[in-house]
């Protein structure tokens, strides 16, 4: 149905992090997910193939340039979404699965406004709108914000892009140990509860509320409804490029 493409071309940006969350949610409310791991470094793929087996979850891994439009195309057909997460640099990868997707997220640190990785993927979906008429959705998800601060200067970057006519996602990813804990014990953040002294309900409830931002962008009508996608009627959206 929708392929959703994670990109900045900076590390440590959370874009694995921010993907992950939002397949692990889409997986919760029982849609079928596809994630494309373009990350010749294997974050994601890591992660599952630590991870006990999910249902209604695949994952390609090892895609290339020659290989990454027929794989988009194909997987699009076949699951609900189809997520990409991009590798932290500048890649060829980049403008095939941008140029494929329903909606580009770009995490950007809330705290630096030093996000250069965040503004080149910016930049280039800007210059596909105006030079080749190519208008690809986009967002920006504030990524691991001090959740102890709900910070003037997040406020401040956040104006900041929406005055430039960027849209914001309104849940910002917050920082949290749980976020990291997924990828150390290689697990889906709703099974951290399981392990002994965990509370991660406030990680939940974050990664939530994103996930419901994501789909009333993405796919509106479904966001606040719950069951299997087969069980509802939606638009099919099309692919901007
Ligand atoms: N919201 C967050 N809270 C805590 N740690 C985070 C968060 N986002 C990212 N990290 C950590 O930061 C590092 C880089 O994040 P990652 O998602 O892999 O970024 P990217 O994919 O953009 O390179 C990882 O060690 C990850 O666990
Ligand atoms: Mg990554």
């Amino acid at each position: 149905m929708a392929v959703i493409t994670f990109a900045n071309t900076k590390g440590g940006a959370g874009k694995t992090t921010a993907a992950l969350l939002l397949v692990t949610e889409l997986l919760h409310r029982k849609y079928r997910v596809c994630v494309i791991d373009a990350d010749p470094q294997r974050w994601f793929s890591r992660w599952y193939e630590g991870a006990s087996l999910l249902p209604n979850f695949t994952i390609e891994t090892y895609v290339s340039t020659s290989t990454i439009h027929k794989i988009i195309h194909e997987r699009r057909s076949q699951w609900d979404f189809v997520i990409v997460d991009l590798p932290g640099i500048q890649s060829p990868l980049l403008a095939s699965a941008v140029g494929l997707s329903d909606h580009v997220l770009v995490p950007i640190q809330g705290s630096s406004m030093d996000a250069q990785g965040g503004a080149q993927v910016l930049d280039m979906l800007r210059y596909l709108d105006r030079k080749a008429g190519i208008c690809i959705p986009h967002s920006v998800v504030l990524s691991r914000v001090n959740p102890m601060i709900t910070t003037r200067s997040m406020q401040a970057v956040k104006r900041l892009l929406t005055q430039q006519e960027i849209h914001v996602l309104d849940t910002p990813i917050a920082e949290r140990a749980a976020f990291r804990e997924m990828f150390d014990l290689s697990r889906p953040l709703r099974r951290l509860d399981d392990l002994p002294g965990r509370n991660v309900q406030k990680a939940v409830t974050n990664a939530s509320d994103y996930a419901d931002d994501v789909l009333a962008l993405v796919a509106p009508g479904l966001a606040s409804k719950s069951g299997p996608l087969s069980n509802r009627t939606y638009t099919p959206i099309e692919t901007a490029a």
